[in-house]
């Protein structure tokens, strides 16, 4: 059978991942998309969120958009997202402890923002990890490192960057694509590379 003859016969069949299937939202297991708790006038999900346990929080202020995912890892996580921020693509951040993004900062596409290690680097906690989250109702978050992000008014965080736990980055400063930010960043500093080092402070005329 050539390819085409396979796709017409998937399609009809309902065996292809495209083709109609017997599927109907009751039946899908789709599960239904989650809501900030709260979020401010004119702000927008393009993307998604998620809450691995209920009691996760997501904030979104006003006039925000989030095109990337949201991710509360534990019953702590929480993130909170200000006014007039955007999220690009791609992006992902996750809480197991909180992510705190102050207003007019944008995170371009392709970053990622963790405030926890996911994993303990001792190998005899680590090796558990992968069935108790597969088979056994989750991850064991009580050995795993962790520690709150912050990102505050005016940054800018580059494409295809990775942010670290405990790491502040301050007010209008700018990391370049592809850093991994490892350090608290000052205010008004553009920092790159991995691990981002600083390579100037941002004059007052460019603030
Ligand atoms: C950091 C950035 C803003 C440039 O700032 P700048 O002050 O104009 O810096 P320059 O281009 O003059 O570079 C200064 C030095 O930093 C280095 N540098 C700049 N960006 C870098 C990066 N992302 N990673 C590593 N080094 C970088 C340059 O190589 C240069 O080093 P040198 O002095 O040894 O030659 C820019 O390089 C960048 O990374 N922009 C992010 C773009 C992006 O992610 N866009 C997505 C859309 S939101």
């Amino acid at each position: 059978m050539n390819w085409r003859l396979r796709k017409l016969f998937r399609r009809l069949s309902g065996s292809g991942k495209r083709g109609p299937s017997s599927e109907t939202p009751e039946n899908s297991g789709k599960k239904k998309r989650e809501k900030p708790d709260m979020m401010g006038d004119g702000s927008e999900i393009r993307g998604r969120l998620k809450r691995v346990k209920p009691a996760g929080k997501i904030v979104v202020g006003s006039h925000s958009l989030i095109e990337g995912l949201l991710q509360t890892e534990t019953e702590k996580g929480k993130i909170q997202i200000g006014n007039n921020v955007y999220v690009g693509g791609g992006s992902s951040i996750s809480s197991a402890d909180s992510v705190e993004i102050g207003d007019d900062v944008l995170i371009s596409y392709k970053v990622f923002i963790m405030d926890h290690d996911s994993h303990s680097v001792r190998y005899s906690v680590r090796k558990n990890d992968l069935q108790n989250w597969w088979h056994h109702g989750g991850h064991d978050w009580s050995n795993i490192r962790s520690g709150p992000v912050v990102i505050e008014k005016g940054a800018w965080v580059g494409a295809g960057s990775i942010v670290l736990k405990g790491v502040t980055i301050g007010e209008g400063a700018v990391i370049g694509a592809g850093s991994v930010v490892t350090r608290s960043v000052p205010p008004w500093t553009i920092v790159a590379g991995n691990p981002a080092r600083k390579i100037r402070e941002l004059g007052e005329d460019e603030r």
